[in-house]
């Protein structure tokens, strides 16, 4: 494993707006043109002899390998050094490959699908001996998508392989958004990352169970529990707050530490910002600390505090998808930045996407215990 990493860029400029990407323009002119560019070209001849290629998807980018081929996929884990007992999701772009490789498609994922497919929805299925256990992590389960990025997809389609792709960053460490994010984590590991510029959503999909019954989210992302909640008209239960949940089984990825930058990151309580940020100046002896915050938090901090640290990046409160755009790219740009001590982040609401982003941020900065929720002593 020593290669020479290329980002390619396909020909054409392949920018669009999500909303426009549906199932009707999956057969449009652009998705026949974009199978015929010679780098997609060269992604499909790739995954199909059995190498890592990285992937843009609305999310965020993905290294995919072929999800059948058990040699492929370890190369995946081996690549981002991620724990053996966590397992992938499956990438499909059509019904027929999501077929192929689930027992059944219960009503109700069916009903998800058609209404949030292709999108930044993974359901949970019961496997097909097809997926081997490095795949499913030994699990009887697999977790599908059909994301909603026509690079990927048409990749997917030229290939005819079903795509098994965790966010391709190396294990713990925020996800790329980015091609260049990529590159920084995976140089010479793999032979191509294919460049879908920055990622729509900038969080992973909404990783659901339906199965017993119950509709559970065992990771918030893209699509949120209310709009769930709404489509389904059923209630629409978070998996970590569900006292009878078997955590150990159910989404195993989500005890590991994750998407945490490697400096100290604290989430603070936007009430008791001034004595946290002035606590925070005396133990970096005014080295620079760099504050994520909202518009409406930074207007309140006073003068005399601003002027000791310069680097302030704000959102708007109430607008989480923002955030959510910006949230990993800013992590690691912070991360780069040899003058900036300590990451601190406001805490939001968590509804809506908010939620999902409230869960990275939480698992970032749970990671060496630096929560400081209302801004106790650390
Ligand atoms: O948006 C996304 O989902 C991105 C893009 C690349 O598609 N992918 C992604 O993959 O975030 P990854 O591997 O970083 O996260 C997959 C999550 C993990 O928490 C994993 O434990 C869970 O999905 N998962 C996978 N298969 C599962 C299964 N059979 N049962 C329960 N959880 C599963
Ligand atoms: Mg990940």
């Amino acid at each position: 494993m020593n290669f020479k990493t290329q980002i390619k860029k396909p020909k054409f400029n392949y920018d669009f707006e999500i909303d426009e990407f549906n199932f009707k323009n999956k057969n449009s002119y652009l998705m026949q043109k974009i199978k015929k560019d010679p780098v997609i070209k060269r992604a499909a001849a790739l995954l199909k002899k059995g190498e890592l290629v990285a992937l843009p998807t609305e999310t965020v980018y993905g290294l995919a390998a072929n999800a059948v081929d058990e040699k492929a996929v370890k190369k995946i884990f081996t690549a981002k050094g991620r724990p053996q007992d966590n397992p992938l999701i499956v990438h499909v772009a059509s019904r027929k490959q999501l077929e192929d490789i689930v027992q059944e498609i219960p009503l109700k994922a069916n009903k998800l699908m058609n209404k949030f497919w292709p999108g930044p929805l993974t359901l949970i299925f019961s496997k097909k001996d097809l997926i081997p256990d490095q795949t499913s992590a030994g699990l009887d389960t697999v977790a599908v998508r059909m994301p909603a990025h026509p690079l990927m997809l048409a990749v997917i389609e030229l290939s005819d392989l079903v795509l098994a792709a965790p966010s391709a960053n190396t294990s713990g460490y925020p996800s790329p958004t980015q091609a260049a994010h990529v590159y920084n984590d995976l140089n010479g590991k793999i032979p191509l990352i294919l460049d879908g510029g920055h990622c729509h959503f900038g969080v992973e999909s909404t990783v659901v169970d339906i199965r017993k019954g119950k509709t559970r989210v065992l990771r918030p992302g893209g699509i949120s529990r209310e709009e769930l909640a709404e489509f389904l008209d059923e209630k629409v239960i978070l998996a970590a707050e569900d006292s009878q949940a078997d955590k150990a089984v159910l989404s195993p990825g989500t005890k590991y530490r994750h998407y945490a930058p490697r400096k100290k990151l604290f989430i603070f309580n936007p009430a008791a910002k001034d004595s946290i940020i002035k606590k925070a100046l005396n133990r970096t002896e005014n080295s620079k600390i760099a504050l994520i915050t909202t518009r409406e938090t930074k207007l309140e901090i006073p003068n005399f505090l601003r002027e000791n640290f310069k680097i302030l990046k704000v959102f708007n409160r109430g607008q989480p998808e923002e955030l959510a755009h910006k949230l990993f790219s800013l992590l690691r740009q912070l991360d780069a930045d040899s003058s900036i001590k300590e990451i601190y982040i406001e805490e939001l609401k968590s509804d809506g996407i908010g939620e999902a982003v409230m869960n990275r941020i939480l698992k970032a900065a749970a990671a060496e215990n630096y929560f400081e929720p209302g801004g106790g002593d650390n």
